[in-house]
């Protein structure tokens, strides 16, 4: 039986999708980022950790990724780097990762024949709503580094399909949320600095709204994407089709957590005024009219469910609420 591969595993979302997938009775290689200190990123205390084969490497090596690939049905690729704020800072180590990792995952692809490779990209290609909610024929505008180097691995990816006949399917995911988030995200930015001492809370713009989707829903999304037979189409949204914005949302889990705290908008949070993506809501109708898959999560549920892990998080690990980018 061949293994289905997640890059990104030792992440957020790809954490959360590696278990998925272990419940779900798929032989898994979880591809861990390399680091000297042997650490599992997420999967470190997972419970199937020792269910799946994990490997640790870096995408951006073509040799490495020609040996990763042997005897894998499908991929999943969601190692990337992912701060819009440091995409600034260095964007030549976006398009190490984000494009020309995909470039290599997709010619070891042929090399090894993988059945499909599914590419997670992200609402952010759209920039800001040109009309509301929007669909796959929204045009794309790449308003950070970040945008264009996950632009960029779409292209990639398009290229090698229709020159190579590789299959790909592309996940244009909104924004996603849950336990095990970096705590530069807004919504662990919001809760831990309201269950810290502070007695404000900072964030950058409280106007850009966004479609918010627990991991959860996110996950079983990739895999309702990966079991489904498409011929056609090839870019699909996942979020919610429902949209809030930051101000709200903050009042939202100040509301869930029952702690109120003054908000303050700190300008070193701000992203340049054209590099801002104003709002995002999805228009998922073509992912469901092919797969069925609705979200099982709401935003309340998915918040309290939040809300509870960094509780206890912050009992035992006391995370930073600095702002670090
Ligand atoms: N979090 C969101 O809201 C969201 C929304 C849409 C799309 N995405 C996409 O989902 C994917 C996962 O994001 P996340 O939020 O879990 O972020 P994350 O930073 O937690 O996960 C990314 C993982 O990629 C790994 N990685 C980075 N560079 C690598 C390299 N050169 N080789 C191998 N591994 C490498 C990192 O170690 C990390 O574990 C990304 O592709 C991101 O663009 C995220």
């Amino acid at each position: 039986m061949k293994s289905i591969l997640v890059t990104g595993a030792g992440g957020f979302i790809g954490s959360h999708l590696v278990e998925q997938l272990i419940e779900n009775g798929f032989k898994v290689k979880a591809l861990i980022e390399y680091n000297s200190f042997n650490h599992h990123g997420w999967l470190e205390k997972s419970k199937y950790k020792n269910d799946c084969e994990i490997i640790f490497g870096d995408i951006r090596d073509k040799y490495f990724c020609t040996n990763l690939t042997k005897n894998v049905e499908k991929i999943f690729n969601l190692a990337a780097l992912i701060s819009i704020p440091y995409s600034y800072v260095s964007p030549n180590s976006y398009f190490q990762t984000n494009a020309i990792g995909v470039l290599n995952l997709c010619e070891a692809s042929l090399e090894n024949n993988v059945d499909e490779l599914i590419q997670m990209s992200t609402s952010e290609v759209y920039g800001s709503a040109q009309y509301s909610p929007i669909d796959e024929n929204h045009p794309t505008v790449t308003q950070s580094p970040y945008s264009a180097s996950k632009l960029s691995a779409e292209a990639i990816a398009n290229s090698f399909n229709l020159s190579f006949g590789l299959n790909i399917k592309i996940a244009r995911v909104f924004n996603t949320f849950g336990p095990r988030q970096s705590t530069r995200a807004i919504i662990p930015v919001i809760i831990s600095q309201l269950l810290s001492k502070s007695d404000k809370i900072k964030i950058g713009s409280l106007d850009p709204t966004r479609d918010l989707n627990y991991v959860s829903d996110s996950c079983s999304a990739l895999i309702a994407l990966a079991n489904a037979k498409i011929n056609k189409e090839k870019i699909f949204n996942i979020g919610s089709n429902k949209s809030i914005s930051i101000k709200n949302l903050a009042e939202k889990i100040m509301e869930l957590t029952n702690i109120k705290k003054e908000i303050i908008t700190d300008k070193k949070r701000i992203r340049p005024i054209n590099s801002e993506v104003n709002n995002l809501q999805c228009d998922n109708n073509l992912f469901k009219s092919l797969t069925n898959f609705t979200p099982q999560v709401s935003l309340s549920d998915g918040l309290l469910k939040t809300i509870n892990w960094f509780s206890s998080k912050i009992k035992y690990d006391n995370f930073d609420t600095n702002y670090n980018i």
